[in-house]
């Protein structure tokens, strides 16, 4: 009897441990994220790196890249215990636009990148970045 009511508030308590977390966000989950070069070329020669990114979090730093066009940018995070997880970039068209954007963030991000496989997609193209939840339709959220 006294095994069974252990037995039982054990599997009470994981229950809800394991629950509360679940009520906000997917903590333990890898989520990738991907910036692709959708720029133009225009003028620029199609081996010459158009477009600049770098992308950190506050204790982070995902490093400079000079990309071509279709070059990816990526990495992979996780939410953290406050979920205040936050990417940011700085990315600039060579000779022609630059902007700040938030590429990850915790409580916006952590549903909506779940739909296709924990990909948070983003393309940057000539009138800004554009974000995609199902890499088929894709939103412009930072005009340039
Ligand atoms: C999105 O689709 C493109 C084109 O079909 C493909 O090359 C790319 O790998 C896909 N992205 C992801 C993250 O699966």
């Amino acid at each position: 009897m006294g095994n069974l009511k252990s037995v039982a508030l054990t599997l009470l308590l994981s229950v809800s441990i394991l629950h509360l977390p679940f009520a906000k966000s997917v903590w333990f989950l890898n989520y990738h994220i991907h910036i692709t070069n959708d720029l133009p070329l225009l003028n620029s020669p199609p081996g010459k790196p158009n477009l600049f990114l770098r992308c950190k979090s506050k204790d982070k730093d995902i490093g400079d890249k000079a990309m071509v066009k279709g070059q990816d940018y990526t990495w992979d995070t996780k939410i953290n215990a406050l979920q205040t997880t936050l990417f940011f970039c700085n990315a600039r068209w060579e000779g022609r636009k630059r902007r700040i954007f938030d590429a990850f963030v915790a409580n916006r991000d952590d549903k909506r990148c779940l739909e296709y496989h924990g990909s948070c997609m983003w393309s940057v193209r000539e009138d800004g970045i554009y974000f995609s939840r199902n890499n088929v339709t894709w939103f412009n959220e930072y005009p340039w």
